[in-house]
Order: structure tokens, then C-alpha cells, then sequence
């Protein structure tokens, strides 16, 4: 039995939780919040049914389910763990504070890792005397549908640790992308924030309304990009490749570039924008909206392991 503590459980805990147990380890939830557990729980029961449905697990939910508990006693959830998983919210100081009690009881040994989705384990860890077993372990979301975390290290975590995070993930079907030194965002917030930039200056400016740009993300780039990465994409829209992509486009890649500009988003334009890309939206709430996300996830992964063993990646 390998015991994983995962210390908050929200919407990344409870993936987490799905994404332990299923690799046939033993997650115990942990949280300031009695209700988040319980709520957790069902959560993960729901998710399992949902890939079973999908094909996408190779045991029954039952006994996978039957490998996570919860507890609201934090020295109890430690103990006898050999990796430590935070997903409390994103908010440093509070990070520093829990940081602070972990590396006093979790031995030396074993691993803490933060889910931050932007911030440097560097900002929070610095005064620790254990710095070195921390590291970012940063999911996509959700963690058990979106395979690939970020692993990233702080320029005083031991490579000993970056190489068990990676061999673990690894073991948790993760894919991993380990960068080489840390950066406000990492690699996947800082490419996401500059595609939503961008939709909201082209939306902001009335180049076109929120739907039709949605729209050219959904349906065009969106498409290719779920098996192609963004290099690739380019390299096959021309004869040459990336080199003779620049030739013909670099010229139009680097005026656009320059004319997109940092731009604050207000409030006032944010909430119309909202109320303009919800009427092109089915009326259901968030969390409908996000099962319905879920099963589109798990239909295109059942897809796409499918249509690699026979095609390849
Ligand atoms: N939501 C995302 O898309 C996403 C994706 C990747 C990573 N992350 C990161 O994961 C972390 C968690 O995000 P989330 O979306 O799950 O947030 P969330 O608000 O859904 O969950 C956070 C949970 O932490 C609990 N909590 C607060 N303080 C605590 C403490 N001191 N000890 C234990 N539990 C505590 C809260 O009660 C809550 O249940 C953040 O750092 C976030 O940046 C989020």
C-alpha cells in the first residue's frame, strides 16, 4: 500500500484523487473544510463511473473507491505517506503558512508537492529547512482527463526529487514536461493566458462578437491542437516546414506580435462580455456544463488511444 496525502480537496484534490487510486495507490483526502471531503467523495465516485463508462479503466469503480479515504485530521493523513500533493487555493502566503507545517512533520525523505497553477514553489519555500523536497507538480483540469502536469522545480529542489516526481507520474499516466527553471504561469497558463488575451482584445476592440472567436477556437485551432502541438500545426501548413513557415509568414507573425499589446481586463468589459457569450451558451449551470465537459474529455481520449494504436502519435 502507497499512502498519498493530498491536502486540500477541491476541484484538483478530488482529481487527484481519482488519478491516485486508479494507479492502484492509496490517496487520503485531507481538508479544512468537512464538507469539501464529503462533497470529494461522491466526486470521485461519480468521475470513476464516468471512465468506466468510457473504457478508459482497467478495474471496477467499486474497488478502486475502495482505495481512498478521507480524514480531517491533518498528523493522521500524513503519516506513513511517501508523497505529499497540495491543492489549496492559490494564494501564497497561505501556501507559506501550510508549507510551514508540512515540512515540519513529513520527514525528510518524502516529497511536497503544490498543484499552484502560476506560482514559483520558490515564492513560499525558501525559508524551509526541507526547501529541497519541494517542488510545482502542476495539473491540467481536470487532473485525471487532462494528462499532463508540470513538473518544475526550484533552483534549490534536489534533481533527486525532480527524477521520483517524474518516475511517479510516469507510474500515474501522466505525461510530464519538467521545465528547466521556474517562470510566473509555467509553460501551460502562460500559452493559455496568451490565447485568452487575445480573445479578449479582439472581442474588446469589436473585431468580431465572443461567439464567432470561441467558435475559431472550438472549431478550428482547437482541433488540431488536441493531437498536434503548436510547432507541428505550423510545420504542415508549409512545404518546408517551421523555416519555410517563417519565410512566407514571419513577416506577418512579427507585426501582429507587436501590436498585441498587454491589456488590463476591466471589470465592466469582462461581466459584458459574459453576459454576451452566455446567450450563445445552453442555459445549464457550471457544474452541468462541466460533467458535459468531462464526458466530451473522455470520449476524445477514449479516441484518441484508440486511433494511436493503430495510427501512432
Ligand atoms: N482549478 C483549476 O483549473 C486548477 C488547475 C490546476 C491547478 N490548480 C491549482 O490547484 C490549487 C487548488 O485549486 P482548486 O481549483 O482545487 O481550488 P478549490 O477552491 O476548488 O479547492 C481548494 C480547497 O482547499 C481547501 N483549503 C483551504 N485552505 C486549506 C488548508 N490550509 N488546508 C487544507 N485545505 C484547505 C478548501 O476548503 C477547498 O476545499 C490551486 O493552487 C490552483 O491554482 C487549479
Amino acid at each position: 500500500m502507497e499512502k498519498i496525502a493530498l491536502i486540500g480537496s477541491g476541484l484538483i484534490g478530488t482529481g487527484w484523487g481519482i488519478v491516485f487510486s486508479e494507479s492502484g495507490r492509496n490517496p487520503v483526502l485531507y481538508d479544512t473544510d468537512i464538507n469539501a471531503l464529503d462533497k470529494a467523495l461522491m466526486e470521485i465516485e461519480k468521475g470513476l463511473n464516468d471512465l468506466n463508462e468510457y473504457g478508459l479503466i482497467d478495474e471496477s469503480p467499486e474497488t478502486i473507491l475502495s482505495r481512498v479515504s478521507k480524514s480531517t485530521n491533518l498528523e493522521e493523513v500524513l503519516d506513513g505517506a511517501t508523497h505529499v500533493q497540495e491543492s489549496i487555493p492559490e494564494r501564497a502566503e497561505l501556501k507559506k503558512d501550510l508549507f510551514e507545517k508540512l515540512d515540519k512533520i513529513v520527514p525528510q525523505e518524502v516529497t511536497i508537492a503544490s498543484s499552484t497553477s502560476t506560482i514559483p514553489v520558490s515564492a513560499f519555500t525558501e525559508h524551509l529547512p526541507g526547501r529541497e523536497r519541494c517542488i510545482v507538480i502542476h495539473p491540467g483540469t481536470p487532473p485525471h482527463l487532462l494528462r499532463l502536469v508540470e513538473i518544475v522545480p526550484s533552483p534549490w529542489t534536489s534533481s533527486n526529487v525532480v527524477m521520483k516526481s517524474k518516475e511517479l507520474m510516469e507510474d500515474c499516466r501522466q505525461a510530464t514536461s519538467v521545465l528547466k527553471k521556474e517562470i510566473q504561469g509555467f509553460v501551460l497558463n502562460r500559452i493559455q493566458y496568451a490565447v485568452i488575451s487575445e480573445v479578449y482584445r479582439l472581442w474588446e476592440d469589436e473585431v468580431a462578437g465572443i461567439e464567432d472567436i470561441e467558435k475559431t477556437v472550438r472549431e478550428a485551432l482547437g482541433l488540431r491542437w488536441s493531437f498536434m502541438g503548436a510547432m507541428e500545426t505550423i510545420s504542415l501548413n508549409a512545404p518546408g516546414g517551421v523555416p519555410d513557415y517563417n519565410n512566407r509568414y514571419g513577416q506577418w507573425v512579427n507585426e501582429i506580435n507587436t501590436s498585441q499589446n498587454a491589456r488590463q481586463w476591466s471589470e465592466e468589459s469582462v461581466n459584458r462580455l459574459e453576459i454576451e457569450r452566455l446567450k450563445s451558451r445552453p442555459s445549464v449551470n457550471n457544474s452541468t456544463r462541466r460533467n458535459w465537459r468531462d464526458k466530451r474529455l473522455m470520449a476524445l481520449l477514449a479516441h484518441k488511444r484508440d486511433r494511436s494504436k493503430i495510427e501512432g502519435d
